[in-house]
């Protein structure tokens, strides 16, 4: 019985962990495709190819079920692949869901109409290709109306943690934060759309402010799973063993991840 939780890189172990700390019975096996990222300056074909030959290894290592732990992928490449890739009996569900409905007061399922809800300004952070898909605006348009959102394409944070370069990443961070706060000086809410993020969160807090809501994904999404498993065990699916798979070098990869999650990751070459 495990879940697939994928990732372009290190980002979805943010995920990860969340997962793992709320389903402990459940074994996860992760998918990092590091020798791809990132994925946040492909185009969407690019997106789309990349991501299904992941999750198709997480299929064969046993999951029914994949958790798109990548907003570029489930914002680029998610609703084709739903729509005429993923087989009947297996399910990829994204990541942006739980956390929109977190901003717009919902409980899962709730397909109401649209409604006025209580943020009006929105800051959203994602990499390039997210922003460019306005997945976010369009999920978000389903469930609330009246809300202003602001997006700010983060060029080169996943990058620089992938390369474990912090400095860098928490200047690029900080000079994103300002130059979204010039055309929207008091967002209510900021979004942090992307699964490298929280490992820069305290920087974006610093950089918005007290008065700033950051709304971070691991949470919200390990609550949905469990909201999901519990309405769906049987797609926990067949496999029975946790285990870390990467397309770039193992050792590096194992190395960056131990740096972050600050316990032993053994990542294993995947067979793809
Ligand atoms: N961590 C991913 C996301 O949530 C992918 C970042 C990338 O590869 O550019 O968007």
């Amino acid at each position: 019985m495990a879940v697939g939780v994928f990732d372009s890189g290190l980002g979805g172990l943010t995920v990860l962990e969340a997962v793992t700390k709320r389903l402990p019975d459940v074994p996860f096996v992760y998918f990092g495709d590091n020798a791809h990222t990132p994925y946040g300056v492909r185009d969407p074909q690019d997106i789309y190819d990349l991501t299904t030959a992941g999750v198709q290894c997480l299929f064969d290592e046993g999951c029914d079920l994949v958790i798109l732990a990548c907003n570029t992928a489930s914002a680029a490449a998610l609703r084709r692949m739903q729509e005429g890739w993923v087989p009947h009996e297996k399910r990829v569900l994204g990541v942006f869901v739980p956390l929109i409905e977190a901003l717009t007061e919902r409980k899962w399922g709730d397909n109401s109409p649209p409604r006025e809800v209580g943020v009006k300004h929105v800051a959203l952070f994602a990499t390039p290709a997210t922003v460019s898909s306005r997945a976010f605006q369009r999920e978000l348009a389903f469930r609330a109306i009246g809300v202003d959102v602001e997006a700010q394409p983060c060029a080169g944070v996943v990058d620089a943690i992938e390369m474990g370069d912090m400095i860098l990443a928490d200047a690029l961070v900080r000079s994103h934060v300002e130059s979204l706060l010039r055309r929207m000086p008091k967002p209510e809410a900021a979004i942090l759309g992307c699964t490298h993020y929280p490992l820069v969160e305290d920087v974006f807090r610093d950089a918005l402010g007290p008065d700033v809501a950051v709304y971070s994904q691991p949470d919200l999404v390990a609550e949905a799973l469990a909201d999901y498993l519990g309405r769906h065990p049987a797609m926990r699916g067949a496999g029975t063993e946790s285990k870390f798979l990467t397309t770039g070098d193992p050792r590096r990869v194992s190395s960056k991840a131990t740096q972050f999650l600050r316990r032993s990751i053994p990542f294993e070459a995947a067979d793809i």
